[in-house]
């Protein structure tokens, strides 16, 4: 979309599949070099893989985004195979959904490590490189579940808690040349949405049709909806926008 980001480094989190996947080939094509991590390795090392073949440039890291020590180790694997990187996608992501009465603090647990702790270890590990360059841009994925969503206390408070890092992280390092924005994705066809639909016992198709009636354009989202918003986010066009949070849901919210 752009020829302003050739040379640039980025990283995405959760990019072995889905949205996060549609991120790094979408950034790749921008001409980023593209550190793809994920707690799947293997699929990872594919997402950069397929990049590499089409011509770009990319490296698979192993990490668990909630684990400080390994957060770091990717962060210095994609500087020493890559550059320092100054675009950061946080999108890893998981899910735990009860009723409230059914969530286990285990449940809670993980779903704050993975989107809350470990978007706080990503962007602190990585923005000393943004500030170094004196230029950056991070990208967090929220949700409109930030808004309210029944079975997932859990993911929506998460959800919610990252749009005001996103604020404050904005306001911190913005004279920096760094900005910092969040896009709440609506329903998204991807294997999250698909293991809902499992665990519910309903088709996905059914499950997808269900959704569809309360989405004003009339389809669910595919993962390249918020990978073109993320490729516009990170270019320096979009330098004056920053602490938003962009639903990207088919209406004003799901
Ligand atoms: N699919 C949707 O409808 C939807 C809607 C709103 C928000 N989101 C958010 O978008 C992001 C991507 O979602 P998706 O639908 O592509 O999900 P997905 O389940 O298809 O992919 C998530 C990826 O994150 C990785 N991951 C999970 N825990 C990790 C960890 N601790 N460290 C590193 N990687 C980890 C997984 O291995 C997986 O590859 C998530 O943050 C999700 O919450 C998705």
């Amino acid at each position: 979309m752009t020829s302003d980001s050739g040379g640039r480094v980025a990283v995405v989190t959760g990019a072995a599949r889905g949205i996060g996947a549609a991120t790094a080939r979408a950034l790749a094509a921008d001409g980023l070099a593209v550190g793809v991590l994920d707690l799947d390795g293997a699929g990872a090392k594919a997402t950069a893989d397929a990049i590499v073949t089409g011509g770009g440039r990319a490296a698979g890291v192993a990490v668990d985004v909630a684990d400080a020590d390994a957060v770091s180790d990717a962060v210095d694997r994609v500087v020493a195979e890559l550059g320092a990187p100054t675009v950061l996608v946080n999108n890893a992501g998981v899910t735990r959904d009860n009723l409230l009465f059914k969530l286990t603090e285990g449940d809670w647990d993980a779903v704050m490590g993975v989107h809350l702790r470990g978007t706080f270890l990503m962007t602190r590990a990585v923005q000393k490189h943004m500030v170094a360059a004196g230029w950056g841009r991070v990208v967090n994925l929220s949700s409109t579940s930030a808004l309210g969503n029944r079975g997932q206390a859990n993911y929506s408070t998460a959800k919610a808690g990252l749009q005001g890092f996103t604020k404050t992280v904005a306001i911190e390092l913005g004279r920096y040349g760094v900005t910092v924005n969040a896009i709440g994705p609506g329903f998204i066809d991807t294997e999250m949405t698909r293991a809902t639909a499992a665990r519910l016992g309903v088709p996905f198709d059914e499950f997808a049709a269900h959704a569809v009636k309360d989405i004003p354009v009339g389809r669910v989202g595919r993962p390249e909806d918020i990978a073109d918003l993320v490729s516009f986010l990170v270019s320096d066009r979009a330098g004056f926008v920053s602490g938003q949070v962009i639903y990207v849901a088919g209406g004003p919210r799901s």
